[in-house]
């Protein structure tokens, strides 16, 4: 996945976050991919929606930024390279992208757009899905509250690209895509360790100038503020996830 200085371990991701995989097979069926037509599974990560795309016999081509993720995503068999988004080195190649959980890492979204289109061949489909306008708002807006409190931190400002389907419709048209269906989903997802796990594995970046103190105080005072509207006490912790999810064409 593409981030913003964000050093990604796949073994925490697979402990933590393996729900996400899951939740991004719907778009297998959005993207329809047919026996050797060239795919390519933007921000791969471990390559774990990659593997379920290759069992249609189509010819995957895992990209990502992070050298681990690359790594664990070959080691699963996924022929996956290291590349940044917004610098994608193809022509006319593939037949479809298909980007689960990666685009709101990409913050350079004129120069990743302008990639994939340049990358597909015509008629070529682009399907994603990825944070949009308010996803996980209850644990941005108890972030901003705790910077507010800890001025010793630093400004704290939104490293991630959550877009309205109106300006990420505008920025896909403006690529040059034809956009065939969007839709803002609201997608609370129940977090299997819980919502200090989530804030481990996805606010690395975040907390990589803290000391180990500033970071177990963080994450307990985080814990704290959202344990009313986050968590109850049947299912646990949850995240106020919103996706949006979308097939354009070239
Ligand atoms: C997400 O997958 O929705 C997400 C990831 C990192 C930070 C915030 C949200």
């Amino acid at each position: 996945m593409s981030t913003n200085g964000h050093k990604w371990n796949p073994k925490g991701y697979e402990e933590h976050a393996h729900y996400v995989y899951k939740l991004g097979e719907p778009l297998i069926a959005l993207l329809s991919p047919t026996e050797s037509e060239k795919i390519m599974d933007l921000g791969c990560g471990h390559g774990e929606l990659t593997l379920r795309l290759m069992e249609f016999e189509c010819s995957v081509t895992g990209i990502d930024s992070s050298p681990e993720m690359v790594s664990a995503a070959n080691e699963n068999g996924v022929n996956a390279v290291v590349m940044k988004a917004q610098e994608l080195a193809f022509n006319n190649e593939f037949d479809g992208i298909i980007s689960n959980a990666a685009i709101h890492w990409m913050t350079d979204i004129d120069k990743v757009l302008e990639g994939c289109f340049r990358s597909l061949k015509p008629g070529g489909r682009f399907v994603g899905e990825f944070g949009g306008e308010g996803n996980v708002g209850r644990i941005v807006n108890a972030t901003a509250r705790y910077f507010e409190n800890h001025p010793e931190l630093g400004e704290f400002s939104v490293p991630w690209y959550f877009p309205s389907v109106e300006d990420f419709a505008e920025d896909l048209e403006h690529a040059g895509f034809y956009i065939e269906y969007m839709e803002l989903i609201d997608r609370p997802t129940p977090l299997p360790t819980g919502i200090k796990g989530w804030l481990l594995t996805f606010f690395h970046g975040l907390m990589s100038g803290f000391t180990e103190e500033q970071k177990d105080s963080f994450i307990n005072e985080i814990s704290e503020i959202l344990k009313p509207e986050l968590y109850n006490k049947d299912n646990g912790w949850y995240a106020d996830y919103v996706r949006l999810r979308f097939k354009a064409l070239k």
